[in-house]
């Protein structure tokens, strides 16, 4: 396991896509820098993905499928649903149900798969938040594969650790935490991700794949997309579940300090659970 704290040399998407590598966890130092901007320019369009669209994915290619939008008004009373105990006043609103989510996510499993056709796909779950989404994803894919009773291996999967998030803020800064990457050579890989929020994430952590990885196509599965009042989008995924206002969102995995990540329905966090939760559990 290899361990790369990634930083934006100067803005964070676009140009010039220059990267710090700072190899913190291991004995080997790796190239300390790496620099994307000429072998990016000389490199063809990753092959992937529908034409039909509106929306362009930071692969450069369209978005065949535009997400469910939830608006800020379709916030849900929490009487309404079962919220555990420990949970009660900490969060103000449900904005997506638990119910909902597994209906979206089948969804997506079935417009993934008709997108890569007979091919076996490679999923990385990004870890931690992703982890309830890749877990359905995965196992909607199996139901289809087997009701297909098509010959090929639907998929294969692996891990990548990435953490960008203190409390509530983004530090601007992401910590990867990969395996191997050169297993991901030749391969299509799909990325699947729990929330698009400042695109901080996503857009250090693409390049650095594509580069180390050299994969034949990488594509991005997330559950959420956040609409951000600034505006300030630096990453937009290939298929993605529900667009959500710009709140704070917990549960299905999305943490505030490791807390929430147990609660079944994506909730807004309440001032109380920004206060009880903000130096962990
Ligand atoms: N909630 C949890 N984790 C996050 C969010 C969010 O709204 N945005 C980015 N990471
Ligand atoms: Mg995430």
């Amino acid at each position: 396991m290899r361990t790369f704290a990634v930083q934006p040399t100067s803005g964070c998407q676009g140009s010039p896509e220059r990267l710090t590598l700072v190899v913190i966890k291991t004995r080997y130092l790796l190239t300390p820098e790496i620099t994307l901007a000429k072998n990016e320019k000389n490199r063809k369009p990753f092959p992937f993905l529908g034409m039909n669209s509106k929306t362009s994915s930071s692969s450069g290619l369209k978005r065949e499928h535009e997400p469910v939008d939830i608006l800020s008004s379709s916030q849900q009373p929490t009487s309404a649903f079962v919220i555990p105990k420990h949970y009660a006043c900490h969060v103000r609103s449900v904005l997506i149900s638990r119910g909902q989510i597994q209906d979206r996510v089948e969804k997506l499993a079935a417009d993934i798969r008709s997108s890569y056709a007979h091919t076996t796909v490679h999923l990385i779950c990004v870890l931690k938040g992703g982890s309830a989404f890749f877990h359905d994803l995965q196992s909607a894919f199996r139901a289809l594969h087997n009701a297909s009773g098509d010959a090929h291996v639907p998929f294969t999967f692996d891990f990548i650790r990435a953490k960008s998030y203190s409390g509530t803020e983004s530090t601007g800064k992401v910590e990867i935490s990969a395996c191997d990457l050169s297993k991901l050579k030749g391969r299509d890989v799909l990325l699947v991700e729990d929330i698009i929020d400042t695109g901080t994430t996503m857009s250090l952590l693409l390049p650095l794949l594509k580069e180390e990885g050299l994969p034949k196509s990488i594509a991005v599965a997330s559950l959420l997309e956040k609409r951000r009042e600034d505006k300030d989008v630096k990453f937009v995924a290939d298929f993605v579940g529900f667009s959500v206002p710009d709140e704070f969102v917990v549960g299905y995995c999305l943490d505030y300090n490791d807390a929430f990540r147990d609660l079944q329905h994506i909730c807004c966090i309440s001032p109380e659970g920004i206060e009880r939760f903000k130096d962990g559990i």
